[in-house]
């Protein structure tokens, strides 16, 4: 199997990150047919365009897209990437990773997923402004919610079979579709516990006791938000991986932003990249029946897994190597 991969680097940090990535791939027994194209506000200086042309129908092409993370301009290069190939659920993992301290009260294994709905609610990009007064509509949809539903119920199987479905029912109409919707579906998996919970409380206990969560269904803004903090409680934005996926399309990309402010130093966490394109692998192995591209992910997991606990690490998370000598520890463990 030889899979085309469109890689987007991205801006700020995104190129060195990517690059750390893409060497990880090279040393693994898979073949990529892969082209770089461009997207973001370097794009936009050197092309006129967040998302020109060519990359878009690259990534419609490919049978999955890499993505660094987008500048300024995020929301002119990953809502349309989203919308475009159809990217209805996003996948955000928050696990702990032995030898990193999540700098929580309690030493607490966190394993849970985000799933997070990734084609409406407040991102529908449908509002206005007039003078002073400017608005979003936050569109719900039973399809949407049917669909981002049982991706996450599926998912759950997979795992500890708990769903908690989160949302703001008890003030939002919008929310209170979702709920009607999941609890329905929910019901059709017997196997499953579904629990409801209010997005302030999740907020919450997120913290609190963030090992009571298995998966979490919830719109769209809120699971940018919760995944943001998840992420924190798993150990840093630097680990966070993502993945944005449909029926027939993926695209995989760090929870994380540009990081202007350490970028071009070759100081960047690479792991939220590595393991985005982790992620990659995996859903290529299990969407093309391809157990090379499964074994391949679980190794390059392990091996990122090993470099931690022989005690490697980047500024992020109190070390002091760089990007690209982290990167080397990984693939010499690989
Ligand atoms: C994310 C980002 C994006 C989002 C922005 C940059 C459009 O925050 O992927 O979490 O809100 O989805
Ligand atoms: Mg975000």
């Amino acid at each position: 199997m030889v899979y085309s991969i469109a890689i987007i680097p991205g801006d700020g940090i995104g190129p060195e990150i990517m690059d750390a990535t893409l060497r990880v791939l090279e040393s693994i027994d898979i073949e990529f047919d892969s082209r770089i194209v461009e997207a973001g506000d370097k794009a936009f200086r050197e092309h006129g365009s967040y998302l020109p042309n060519d990359t878009l129908e690259a990534a419609r092409k490919s049978d999955a897209v890499l993505k660094g993370p987008i500048g300024e301009s995020a929301k002119h290069v990953v809502l349309p990437l989203r919308q475009d190939l159809g990217l209805f659920a996003n996948l955000r993992p928050a696990k702990s990773i032995q030898g990193i301290n999540t700098r929580l009260m309690a030493d607490e294994e966190v394993d849970l997923l985000i799933v997070r709905e990734n084609s409406e609610g407040l991102y529908s990009r449908v509002g206005g402004r007039k003078a002073d007064v400017s608005f979003d509509i936050k569109i719900t949809t039973r399809q949407a919610s049917e669909n981002i539903m049982r991706l996450g119920c599926h998912q759950a199987r997979e795992r500890r079979k708990l769903v908690t479905v989160v949302h703001k029912a008890n003030v939002l109409q919008s929310d209170l579709l979702f709920q009607e919707v999941c609890h329905e579906v929910g019901r059709e998996y017997d196997d499953l516990k579904i629990e409801q919970m209010y997005v302030d409380n999740c907020a919450y206990q997120l913290i609190r006791e963030p090992s009571q969560f298995d998966v979490i269904v919830t719109p769209n803004l809120y699971g940018d938000i919760l995944s943001d903090e998840a992420s924190w409680v798993q150990g840093g934005l630097g680990l966070s991986p993502g993945a944005n996926i449909g029926n027939l399309r993926g695209m995989f990309e760090p929870v994380h932003g540009a990081a202007f402010d350490i970028a071009k130093q070759n100081v960047a966490n690479p792991i939220a990249m590595i393991l985005s394109a982790v992620m990659m692998l995996d859903w290529l192995g299990t969407t093309h029946s391809d157990e090379q591209s499964s074994k391949w992910a679980h190794r390059i997991e392990t091996a990122v897994n090993t470099t931690i606990l022989q005690g490697h690490r980047t500024r992020d998370l109190g070390g002091k190597l760089t990007t690209k000598e982290f990167a080397s520890h990984i693939i010499r463990n690989l």
